[in-house]
């Protein structure tokens, strides 16, 4: 299969080659590059310490889940990507401001992976902060079996901290051998809230209050939360400590308490938080996910568990935690255009007709027929090979506020690639922290203003996060000229 002429043309003019040249001025390494490779492949994995039963799962690098790579800013990387996989794949780079060519989605900025060939990333990180990778075909089924990794770009100047962690959240859906139930892309799971595991992991552990994280006291710690799930949000809370949040999708925003009643964390989202342990040596304290009751019930993620050792110091570290905001270019908004993008569909949602195919259809037709449920005004997309023309036609440097109507029963995390929007306001009421984000919660029925300036020259994927509702039709593109 090839990439039509368009794309391409699209694709090398995003990298700066001549369309002429197609990748010979990619294949020298660029100075102080450095080469990760990363194998997807089956692996089995051990998920719960207190039993020895292996879990099939697809992963990078036969680890689950995949490794958490580190850079600095500036680096230049060459991802020597090989898909041992038995489909087709391909990896995007989550939240990373990549030429086009260079993000990773199958039939619309490259050609698939066939299984046994490779393919070679190459790029340099403008941006620090907290972002991950993941495949983008079928990834309704190629995520959820394992295939996830964070990425982590350094800050110059970081804020002291003892500890760094990142804790890759997600779920996997289990039978009672302990292996995948492999129900991927139920249409049942596609029209509702999406198909959620039956356990939760933390970096690929079952989560559970039995799970410890070993603390000193007095200790300041950062804490890089990614939601990987497919379809869960979490919420999570520290009893007894006051977790400040310092970046939203790795861009730094003004510290301030996490909220006690948490802040939902959709899938593809990522929050930085500082934590100052300043409980006592030997103490005990639960991390909680408050869930979403009464559907989904509060539980224990795990354990914050103090040491004996004295503690680090008596009181909280005093440093900054503020960091050093990326250059993103600030959107004019008395100059943006406006554009509405409409939501529609699902169960529970209005009985409104879409356009699939070149056809208007019912949505029950739809569900019933195609698989689809969703609808990005009044277009429900098949996954990436088939897809229409894109949503909008942006100039390059063009200022942009586009307004997100939820006019469904659900949540949406939607997400841009290659790019970082501002969120405006919520259902009109201006949002006082206008924090940087690549994806950004419409709530049921709600209206998410967000503005940015488009320019990353390209074709870029815009799409819900919650991958059964992108494989069922909420997914779209965006063309920068
Ligand atoms: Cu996390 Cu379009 O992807
Ligand atoms: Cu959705």
């Amino acid at each position: 299969m090839s990439i039509d002429r368009r794309r391409f043309l699209l694709a090398a003019s995003a990298l700066g080659v001549s369309s002429a040249l197609p990748g010979t001025l990619l294949a020298a390494p660029a100075r102080n590059e450095k080469r990760v490779d990363l194998t997807a492949s089956a692996f089995a994995a051990a998920l719960d310490p207190t039993t020895p039963t292996p879990t099939g799962v697809w992963s990078f690098n036969e680890q689950f889940p995949g490794p958490a790579l580190r850079f600095r800013r500036e680096d230049k990387v060459h991802f020597a990507f090989q898909n041992d996989l038995p489909q087709d794949s391909a990896v995007h780079w989550h939240g990373i401001r990549v030429p086009n060519a260079m993000d990773g989605v199958p039939h619309v900025t490259q050609d698939p992976v066939a299984p046994g060939d490779a393919f070679d990333y190459r790029f340099e990180f403008k941006d620090s902060g907290t972002f991950w990778y993941h495949p983008h075909q079928s990834s309704f089924e190629q995520v959820p079996r394992g295939l996830y990794g964070a990425l982590i770009v350094e800050e110059d100047k970081p804020p002291v901290v003892d500890r760094d962690e990142v804790w890759v959240l997600s779920d996997i859906k289990l039978d009672d051998q302990r292996q995948q139930v492999e129900d991927f892309g139920r249409i049942l799971d596609i029209a509702n809230e999406g198909r959620l595991g039956n356990q939760v992991l933390v970096n690929g552990q079952f989560a559970g209050s039995g799970r410890k994280v070993a603390v000193r006291a007095g200790e300041r710690l950062r804490l890089r939360l990614v939601n990987a799930a497919s379809a869960r949000f979490f919420r999570l809370a520290f009893e007894g400590h006051q977790a400040r949040v310092i970046a939203y999708d790795g861009q730094g925003t003004t510290p301030h308490t996490l909220p006690a009643d948490g802040l939902p964390l959709g899938p593809g989202m990522r929050v930085d938080l500082i934590i100052d342990c300043m409980g006592k040596p030997g103490q005990n304290f639960a991390i909680r996910d408050l869930g979403r009751p009464p559907l989904a019930p509060a539980y224990d993620l795990g354990t914050l568990a103090y040491g004996d050792e004295r503690p680090v110091r008596n009181k909280p570290l005093s440093s900054p935690i503020a960091l050093a905001p990326n250059r993103i270019a600030e959107p004019n908004l008395g100059k943006a255009s406006q554009h509405v993008i409409m939501f529609q569909g699902g169960m529970r949602g209005q009985p409104v007709i879409g356009m699939v195919d070149g056809k208007p259809s019912r949505i029950q037709d739809i569900m019933a027929k195609q698989g689809l449920a969703w609808t990005m005004n009044y277009h429900a997309q098949h996954e990436h090979a088939l897809m229409h023309e894109p949503f909008l036609h942006l100039k390059k440097g063009e200022s942009v506020i586009l307004r997100m109507i939820n006019d469904t029963a659900f949540d949406h995390p939607m997400h841009l690639h290659g790019h970082f929007f501002r969120v405006l306001a919520v259902n009109g009421k201006a949002n006082p922290r206008r924090e940087w984000r690549d994806t950004a919660i419409m709530g049921p029925r709600q209206t998410v203003d967000v503005a940015f300036v488009a320019d990353n020259p390209g074709e870029w994927m815009y799409h819900c996060h919650i991958l059964d509702h992108a494989a069922g039709g909420m997914m779209g593109t965006i063309a920068v000229e």
